[in-house]
């Protein structure tokens, strides 16, 4: 089967993964999210790239983030955004999750943002979408299981070039959890695509996935090692509920180890920037003094993250 993120015509017609993504696509995205932080500063906070467009967002899985930033994205473009909640959804009487996307086609719906506990649902979205000839209708990734989570790589990218302008000569350590999380993967996906030359890859050897090295990566096992002389901290949040066993000792051990506090922050550069998906679990894999303080540019990934969704949609799918 052909790339199912590209249209016949070699266009982006969903968003799933980074991975294989070229720059420009990454680039082009980011470039076109610029405009849309001023869109923010307004009065009137709306532009009318997606009048009449309906989007369903689907989130099969808890969300604070992610979820309220597509729908401020989708209607600061003037979208009509519907939000299937799915705990009291026809999925939770035994639908199934393509008989749910049907039932929504029918109601004539131009894109699906799904997130969902199985990598690879979006995807099977997508396929069923392509097979049975709707190919007008879109679907962006809003995270799968461990797979991707397009959407916050590409903020992630656009908070780093917001505050070191550019990749060329960065060192980035993505530190924590990295076997659970689909975050870890689109970053280091999108890193190596923008040509970051230092992509290090920082957590205890139970939470490495094998292989990850195949990646384009440095692993370390050694948290003060692998944070020297850094120039952005990426730290990820312990997924609890993705680990079935333990993989760990306890949470104040982990801490103890892993958790980023101001005293090993300060072997990163100095004008290092650190930043989390969100949520954070304070005290545990980040100290709130590190995560309050001045080099934590957190809050402002969530300000970036909504013109980065603006830009996916309306790259999608505006006229
Ligand atoms: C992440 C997620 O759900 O994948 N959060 C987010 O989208 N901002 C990371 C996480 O849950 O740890």
């Amino acid at each position: 089967m052909h790339n199912p993120q590209l249209n016949k015509h070699g266009e982006l017609q969903h968003l799933l993964t980074l991975d294989g993504l070229p720059r420009e696509v990454i680039t082009a995205i980011l470039d076109h999210a610029a405009p849309f932080t001023e869109v923010a500063e307004r009065e009137v906070k709306k532009l009318p790239l997606l009048r009449g467009k309906s989007i369903f967002n689907l989130f099969f899985e808890n969300s604070t983030r992610t979820r309220t930033t597509f729908e401020i994205a989708a209607k600061r473009l003037t979208a009509d955004v519907v939000n299937l909640n799915v705990s009291t959804s026809s999925t939770a009487k035994g639908e199934s999750l393509l008989d749910t996307v049907d039932n929504l086609c029918a109601m004539n719906a131009d894109m699906f943002v799904v997130r969902h506990a199985a990598s690879g649902a979006p995807v099977l979205i997508a396929q069923h979408l392509e097979a049975t000839g709707r190919d007008h209708i879109h679907v962006i990734n809003a995270g799968d299981g461990r797979h991707a989570h397009p959407t916050q790589g590409l903020l992630d990218m656009y908070t780093i070039r917001h505050y070191k302008r550019d990749f060329g000569n960065l060192s980035v350590a993505i530190v924590g959890d990295v076997l659970h999380s689909r975050v870890a993967r689109s970053q280091i996906a999108a890193l190596t695509i923008l040509g970051v030359p230092d992509v290090r890859v920082i957590a205890p050897k139970t939470l490495l996935p094998t292989g990850i090295e195949k990646m384009g990566v440095r692993t370390f096992n050694d948290m003060r090692e692998g944070l020297r002389e850094v120039d952005v901290v990426m730290m990820l949040r312990l997924q609890n509920e993705r680990m079935a066993g333990a993989l760990l000792p306890t949470p104040q051990e982990y801490y103890k180890v892993w958790g980023l506090t101001p005293e090993k922050l300060a072997l990163a550069r100095k004008n290092a920037i650190v930043m989390h998906p969100g949520p954070l679990n304070r005290g545990i894999e980040i100290d709130s003094a590190v995560a309050d303080g001045a080099q934590a540019v957190i809050l402002p990934q969530v300000t970036f993250g909504i013109a980065v969704r603006m830009a996916v949609m309306s790259l999608l799918a505006g006229q």
